[in-house]
């Protein structure tokens, strides 16, 4: 057969989509090139660029081209004009929202796992890959301690793995009289979308207003569950904190699992950024009681080093999972070989599914468990000496206290004695100079209403100075805009 047969009669100077091996390995080469010298050169890059629409509309619209680029300038542009307007995530000095810092072997497992495109719906498609999925959920089931035969499956982040619980939940109290969903004010806004997407019944989603501790306990609760009862519906679901965002505070873990085993309950933990401070001794002391949950979501993307998209849902009972999303359509009746030999797409919304858990499995063994112990609580530590030097500073005050990488502030002038409103607006205008600076990147959020600075330290390459920096510029920044 000649080279013509073989393509389906096309020309063979005509248009193809395949690259010889040696543009192949100077691509791949350039690209490992082009990230080894951005991180690098990380620490001195400004921790966020944005851009206006405007000006990226004169950059990029196109259309496509008819014909093939240059590959290497087309990286080079995505490289230097694309993927350089957005903020560092990884960046040692990107305290915001929640931060990323990713490892290498773990960003170059992604590379493999693209490259071979493992469809890892079913163990007939990926035998390999799905016992080493098993392994690493296992690995996280006995981090938590949850019992033996708890396992679930790796999601795209905490929203999906949220939703799926969900999903799990609603199925189980199915046949109950209107169940009802406890949240905290806390409470992730995944959750609430979660509940939506599964149409729970708005009036039978209850945020419950917590105390001054932000937390979400079993006295607070159990007023609502009497009521609920009282009025024909059932109590079915709390969803708890395992490290809110806002403030990394972390509900009565063990009292609310006392409460759901009492009333034949649902606990489900969104321990997604959180959870894996479990690794530590201080981690699972604040986190007691979440080997105890039905379902814990968990994001390795988070604190647990691994690139987007990498988030996980544990159940105690897979089955759970498995009797609300298994679906077995004729075009798939050649997957079941078995309870042995779990089909994950079983588990989830995901029939094609990316084999996620092998950067996991890479990088924990590349490292060692010690390493990724250490950083988890050396990022702790970052956050108690922030709070200790909030607290001490005369301009600074701390609003909620060092917990799981999270430390909420405000700028105060000393003596201040004006309006809320006023102390918000100029602390509105610190936040924005800061991240106009390039120094650092941080966000704020509202704490019961209340404007707050916050710092969520969660990177390994992050240092003291990194932190104590940006809090000085916090200082500066108030005290100019006061002068
Ligand atoms: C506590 C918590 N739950 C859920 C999520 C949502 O996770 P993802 O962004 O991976 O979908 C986040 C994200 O920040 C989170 O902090």
């Amino acid at each position: 057969m000649n080279d013509e047969d073989h393509r389906g009669g096309a020309e063979s100077s005509g248009p193809t989509l395949e690259m010889s091996p040696e543009e192949m390995r100077r691509l791949g080469y350039r690209a490992v090139d082009a990230l080894i010298e951005r991180w690098s050169g990380l620490r001195r890059d400004v921790a966020w660029r944005g851009a206006t629409r405007g000006e990226l509309e004169a950059l990029f619209r196109r259309d496509p081209p008819e014909h093939p680029e240059a590959p290497e300038a087309l990286f080079d542009e995505a490289v230097h004009e694309v993927l350089a307007r957005a903020g560092r995530i990884d960046h040692p000095r990107f305290f915001a929202f929640v931060p990323s810092s990713p490892t290498w072997p773990s960003v170059v497992a992604d590379f493999l796992v693209a490259g071979f495109n493992t469809f890892q719906g079913t163990w007939l498609e990926s035998a390999g890959p799905s016992q080493v999925e098993l392994v690493v959920l296992d690995w996280f089931r006995s981090w938590l301690g949850m019992p033996e035969g708890a396992s679930g499956l790796m999601t795209s982040g905490g929203s999906a793995a949220n939703l799926d619980a969900l999903v799990a939940v609603r199925h189980r109290f199915g046949d109950a009289a209107r169940p009802v969903l406890y949240v905290s004010d806390q409470g992730h806004s995944s959750l609430l979308r979660a509940a939506r997407i599964v149409g729970w019944p708005a009036e039978d989603v209850r945020t419950i207003r917590t105390g001054a501790d932000l937390r979400l306990t079993r006295a607070v609760l159990e007023g609502w569950l009497e009521r609920d009862r009282s009025e024909g519906r059932t109590p079915a679901v709390v969803c708890a904190n395992g490290g809110a965002t806002n403030s990394g505070v972390v509900d009565a873990l063990d009292e609310l699992a006392d409460v759901c085993s009492e009333q034949g309950m649902w606990l489900h933990v969104d321990a997604a950024y959180g959870g894996f401070a479990v690794l530590t001794e201080r981690g699972r002391e604040a986190l007691a009681g979440i080997g105890r949950a039905d379902s814990v979501t968990l994001d390795p993307h988070k604190w647990l080093f691994q690139p987007y998209e990498t988030g996980c849902l544990l159940v105690r009972e897979p089955r759970d999972l498995e009797r609300a999303f298994t679906a077995r359509p004729e075009y798939l009746q050649d997957v079941e070989l078995g309870a042995e030999h779990p089909n994950f797409a079983d588990r989830g919304l995901q029939l094609t599914r990316a084999f996620r858990a092998l950067k996991v499995w890479l990088s924990v063994r590349a490292f060692g468990l010690a390493a990724f112990r250490a950083e988890i609580d050396r990022a702790m530590t970052l956050a108690e000496r922030a709070e200790a030097y909030a607290a001490e500073a005369e301009d600074l005050e701390v609003l909620t206290g060092a917990q799981l990488g999270v430390m909420c502030y405000r700028y105060r002038p000393a003596g201040f004695s004006g309006e809320e409103a006023a102390l918000e607006a100029l602390n509105q205008r610190v936040q924005d100079a800061l991240v106009e600076s390039g120094h650092a990147m941080v966000s704020s959020t509202r704490l019961h209403g209340t404007y707050a600075l916050r710092l969520c330290i969660l990177n390994y390459r992050s240092t003291w100075e990194d932190v104590r920096s940006t809090l000085e510029r916090v200082q500066a920044l108030g005290g100019e805009l006061c002068a």
